[in-house]
């Protein structure tokens, strides 16, 4: 069960569009989104898991099938999302996964799942958002990750998508302020979510939440129009010591 904390100070008519948003920390997001006033599209590759995901959200969010790796599909579904709901105000850039090995044995279609699906598709996210977006200024999140600056043994693939997504964050910010448009980077460590088969339980209890940023997002988008913080690293404060 949903609380509802409508959020008066969100004016109506406002809406936004996450990608990955079936489960995980795109899902948090939504779901807070949601209950602050915001008109929701989630979207993730299951028809399904995203409808459902929806219909647990309520407040009208629209659950849409769309590959983040299809530009047609997602320009597809970012129409339909201002069709439904009249524009477009924040898009939060999130559907990712990891392939973790070593760059012997890490396989030509792992290295590409992973960058079309963490790189490439973030831009393909932006460039169908993008027009929407401009005609009346908003928010662009990128998630991205710690792993975006500091690489590990067997992190080819998911290091150099994140090492790059944070690249083209940057560029967009630099691109879009004069646009009235906020770009914000959001670098997690370890989020108790279902990344790479995991099952979150109490064992968790350590990690970030997703709901953690849920709450940093919406932080986000109280702040003064005039600041922008580009690019946030967040932590759990006490992992457990190695
Ligand atoms: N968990 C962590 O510790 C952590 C830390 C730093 C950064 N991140 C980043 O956080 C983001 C969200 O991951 P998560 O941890 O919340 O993992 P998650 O629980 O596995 O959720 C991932 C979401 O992305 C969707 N997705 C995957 N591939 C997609 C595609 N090609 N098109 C559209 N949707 C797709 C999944 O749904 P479908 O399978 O139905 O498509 C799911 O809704 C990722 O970018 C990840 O790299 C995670």
């Amino acid at each position: 069960m949903t609380q509802d904390v409508h959020n008066d100070s969100v004016p109506s008519g406002k809406s936004a569009f996450v990608t990955g948003a079936s489960k995980g920390i795109g899902l948090a997001v939504a779901r807070a989104l949601a209950e602050a006033g915001y008109a929701v599209t989630l979207t993730s590759r299951h028809q399904d898991e995203v409808e459902a995901a929806a219909q647990q959200i309520g407040h009208g969010a629209r659950g849409v099938q769309c590959d983040v790796r299809d530009p047609q599909a997602l320009q597809q579904a970012v129409d339909g999302h201002v069709a439904a709901f009249g524009g477009l105000d924040v898009l939060f850039v999130n559907a990712g996964l990891g392939h973790f090995a070593s760059v012997a044995d890490l396989t030509v279609e792992q290295w590409r799942e992973v960058i079309d699906t963490n790189l490439s598709g973030a831009f393909y996210t932006v460039k169908a958002a993008l027009p929407a977006l401009k005609r009346r200024g908003g928010y662009i999140f990128t998630l991205s990750s710690l792993a975006g600056k500091n690489p590990f043994a067997g992190g080819a693939a998911y290091n150099a998508s994140k090492f790059g997504l944070n690249g083209l964050s940057e560029v967009l910010m630099l691109d879009l302020r004069q646009d009235d448009i906020r770009v914000t980077q959001i670098m997690p460590g370890s989020v108790a979510t279902h990344f790479n088969g995991h099952t979150p339980g109490p064992e968790d209890a350590w990690k970030i939440q997703p709901e953690d940023i849920a709450q940093l997002t919406l932080d986000l988008l109280a702040m003064p129009k005039r600041t922008l913080p580009s690019r946030i690293e967040v932590r759990p404060s006490k992992p457990p010591r190695k």
